[in-house]
Parts: C-alpha cells; structure tokens; sequence
C-alpha cells in the first residue's frame, strides 16, 4: 500500500515580503540561523530521516541558493593553505550533504503550485516536502516518525502543532473525528497520531476547527498530483497545498486519506522575523561553542530590560 520514500521536495520560492528588504537580493531561506543559511538545517533535517535526493523549487534569487550547495575552490584552498580544517570541514560540509537537484517555479503562484512543479522529479512515488523556512529543534526525528506512520497506514501524512488560538488564522489548520484522540492514534499508526477529516487554510478563530496547525512538514502520496491539477486559487488568490490535502482527506477510499502526527517540540518559523529572532537565540544558546558565553550575558540582558 505504502511506497519507501526517497526524495524531498523543499519549496524556496516564495517571495519573503515580511523580511523586505533583507530579501529583496537573497530568498528568506538563506538568511542566516547561527552559522548556516536556514535552508542547510533543512536539508540536513531531510538527509537525517534517510532523503537525500532534494528537489530545491527556487524563485527569482536561486543562484545565491544554489552556489550555497555547490563547492567554492578559492574558499577551501584558501583554508587548506591555512590549515584551517574546522572552517574547512564546515564549508564541505554544506556541498557534500545531499544530492540537490534545481527548479525554478516560474510565477510565485502558491505553495500548492511550487509543489506541482516537482511532479516530473518525483514522479509515480510518495514523496517528503519540508518548507524551507521553518526549522525543527528536533532534526529528523519528526520526518522519520512520519514516514512510520505513512508506512504503516498508506496515508498521505502532515506534521501538525497545537498552536495558541490567537495565531490560530496564520495557519492551515485540521479537523478531525472528534470520537478519536491524539492518545489513543489513528490504529495501527500509534499515539502521537490523528485522523484528519478535513482542513481549512487561515480560518478566522469562530471558523477553526481545532487549533491543530498544519506545518511545514508533508508526506503525499503521488496522486496529490492529480489533485494540484484541478486546485483553483483559494486564500490570498494562491494554489493552496491545504486545498488539495482537504481533498485527499476527504477521498480516503480512492486517494488514502490524511493522518496528521502531532509534533511537540520546538520550532522556528524564520519566514517570520520574531521567530527568526528567537530561533537564533535559542539555537545559539544550545551551541556547545556560544551557549557558555551567550547563556549568562543573556540572564544579564534579560534582568536589566525586566519591569
Ligand atoms: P510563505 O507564505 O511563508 O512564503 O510560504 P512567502 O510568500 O515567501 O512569505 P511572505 O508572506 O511574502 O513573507 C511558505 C513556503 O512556501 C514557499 C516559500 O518559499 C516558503 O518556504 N513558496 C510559497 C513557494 O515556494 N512558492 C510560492 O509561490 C509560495
């Protein structure tokens, strides 16, 4: 029923207006989270769960994007010539990372579009897709545990977080069969897991169905495909992936349906700059490197601002 999944589409075509104008010459992905572009926590997120051919759907600004994941001879001979192999590791590490393949998506017509473009990469197979702007504190583990569940069940899978129903509205957000619980799972699919029924894009609060919140994170059967096909603009005149999923879920006979998992760890939405703020300092705050220095200087800041 399931396929093994190999390949991971990551989105990066959008075009970042709430950072303008520091992506008016850079995609939103690339700015920086510590010491690496957001998009390298991604694709290191994909290559940990076991996918490392990525399908990159780039904008107007790929190039910066695509000399990221590419080899820079000048950079790494000079650090050889140095023998400064940590900054040398570092460097090579981005290029040698994952098998990236490029395209462009043309118009920025949506999400649900960016999507559709991979159809010819991906083709007859299920398939990842990780938004390239949002990071997991957890790495793989997240990616992994979906592909669990969409081997186990056939589903299409989407990474879902309870959020705050004040940001309800930012986001796409899932119903689900109120006579089943997140503790007790979809069957054969285990706790952590929920069967989602349908799904509206940006509800205003009176209209949410619950206040499961559709992340960056997807797991979709080949025939989301067909579905992005037929899929007319909806919110905020885009091609929607949340339209062709409440498509999916609600065929669960003849397109498999939709099982969300519910993540519980942190997350950065860098799309957004308060979060992009806080996912610099938290992560920085983790680095074995700048967390010791950064760590009491931030207890510091914090007293003196505090009322
Ligand atoms: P967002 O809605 O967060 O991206 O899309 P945006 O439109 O660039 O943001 P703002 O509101 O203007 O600041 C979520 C993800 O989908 C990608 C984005 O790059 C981001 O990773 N995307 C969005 C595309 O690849 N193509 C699109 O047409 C739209």
């Amino acid at each position: 029923m399931s396929s093994r999944i190999t390949k991971a589409v990551i989105p990066a075509a959008g075009l970042g207006t709430r950072f303008l104008p520091a992506t008016k010459a850079i995609p939103k992905e690339m700015l920086p989270v510590v010491d690496r572009p957001a998009i390298q926590y991604v694709v290191e997120e994909a290559v940990e769960a076991g996918l490392s051919d990525v399908l990159m759907i780039t904008g107007r600004n790929k190039t910066t994007l695509e000399n990221h994941f590419d080899r820079v001879a000048e950079i790494e001979a000079l650090l050889e010539a140095r023998g400064e192999t940590e900054k040398l590791d570092r460097v090579r590490a981005a290029t040698n990372l994952a098998d990236v393949h490029y395209l462009r998506q043309g118009d920025p017509l949506g999400l649900g579009h960016a999507v559709l473009r991979a159809h010819q990469h991906v083709g007859d197979e299920a398939f990842a897709v990780l938004l390239g702007d949002d990071i997991m504190a957890g790495g793989g583990s997240l990616l992994s545990r979906m592909i669990e569940v969409h081997e186990a069940t056939g589903a299409s899978v989407v990474a879902l977080q309870e959020v705050d129903p004040a940001m309800i509205s930012s986001y796409g957000v899932a119903a689900y069969d109120a006579s089943s619980s997140v503790e007790d799972g979809v069957p054969g699919a285990g706790p952590d897991t929920i069967q989602i029924t349908g799904l509206v894009e940006k509800p205003a609060l009176e209209d949410a169905p619950s206040n499961y919140a559709v992340i960056g994170r997807y797991l979709l059967r080949p025939e989301v495909f067909g579905v992005l096909e037929q899929t007319k603009p909806g919110a905020g005149g885009e091609i929607q992936l949340t339209d062709a999923l409440q498509v999916l879920a609600a065929n669960r006979e003849e397109l498999g349906g939709v099982v969300g998992v519910v993540y519980r760890e942190r997350r950065f939405d860098t799309g957004n700059k308060l979060d992009y703020i806080k996912a610099i300092v938290e992560l920085a705050v983790d680095d074995p490197k700048l967390g010791p220095a950064l760590g009491p200087w931030l207890k510091q800041f914090a007293a003196s601002i505090a009322e």
